[in-house]
């Protein structure tokens, strides 16, 4: 994928990326308009968009420090949010409506089972994108007004939301029973599937993008110290060599725990390391 190609023909080798068209709040009608030109014409950064795509359509792909640095946080958040839009205002409404045809003359007890099986999940999911839209998109806010993210950045698990579809998913496919031309579950398991991929591939996209993008922003100095840090350096040391207070280095240290969220020397040394600013033949 390139920023030469054709939108397209972009879409037609991977339809997928619709999805994230749509999701960017781009508008479709590309006539013969390339990534490049069609990106410039609705104000979208097109490195960014062919990140999402890359990340989207494969799941080897893994931007790198230097990938990461050069997308536009704005673009990321605009889509991760209107993203969790679509899925609060458009596919739970749908799963709703198709839950509900499926169940129509079942016995009570199976309504009532999958109804609230089904309520929990969707407050479930309701509640990760709150904590996700509260605590962790405003860092990214933060990067673009070239201020330092103002949040704690919170690990957060999707893995349990991802469990939760594909439970959903089997008590519907092992334990309920049907008759024979029973399309509509079929319908409803073939929805699931595509909402399960879908999830996924958000998951995917914070993972690969949201905390290194926040991480990732060290400033050169604090780089510098890290490195010192990870070296085994007292304060003093650091301080010294960089002929600057240890206040300094103290405020440096706070910082760089509060971006990476790594606090011991050791968690540091092995960010250090993950990161590329150190060798691991340099540590003793
Ligand atoms: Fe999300
Ligand atoms: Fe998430």
């Amino acid at each position: 994928m390139t920023g030469n190609m054709k939108m397209a023909d972009l879409i037609n080798s991977a339809p997928e990326i619709l999805l994230i068209v749509e999701r960017l709040g781009m508008s479709l009608g590309f006539g013969e308009s390339t990534v490049e030109e069609w990106c410039a014409h609705e104000g979208r950064d097109a490195f960014t968009f062919l990140a999402i795509c890359n990340i989207s359509t494969s799941g080897n792909y893994k931007p790198t420090e230097a990938e990461i640095e050069k997308m536009k946080a704005a673009d990321v958040m605009y889509f991760l949010r209107n993203s969790h839009d679509s899925y609060i205002y458009g596919l739970l409404p749908e799963l709703d409506r198709q839950i509900a045809l499926v169940m129509v003359g079942r016995p009570d007890s199976e309504k009532k089972v999958i109804n609230e099986f089904f309520v929990k999940f969707k407050s479930e999911l309701a509640r990760h994108f709150k904590l996700e839209e509260e605590k962790i998109f405003p860092s990214l806010e933060a990067l673009d007004r070239k201020g330092q993210p103002n949040e704690k950045v919170f690990r957060h698990e999707h893995g349990d939301i991802n469990e939760k579809i594909q439970d959903l998913i089997n008590l519907l496919l092992k334990y309920v029973s049907y008759g024979t031309r029973e399309s509509r579950i079929t319908d409803l398991l073939s929805f699931l599937y595509r909402f399960r991929e879908d999830l996924a591939i958000h998951s995917r996209i914070e993972d690969c993008l949201i905390l290194p993008m926040i991480e990732g922003k060290l400033s050169p100095r604090e780089k510098e110290i890290l490195v010192c840090v990870a070296q085994g350096m007292q304060n003093k040391e650091i301080a010294a060599r960089f002929d600057i207070s240890v206040f300094t280095v103290m405020t440096h240290r706070k910082n760089i725990t509060e971006k990476t969220g790594i606090k011991s020397i050791a968690g540091l040394t092995a960010y250090a390391i993950l990161q590329g600013l150190i060798d691991i033949e340099s540590i003793n």
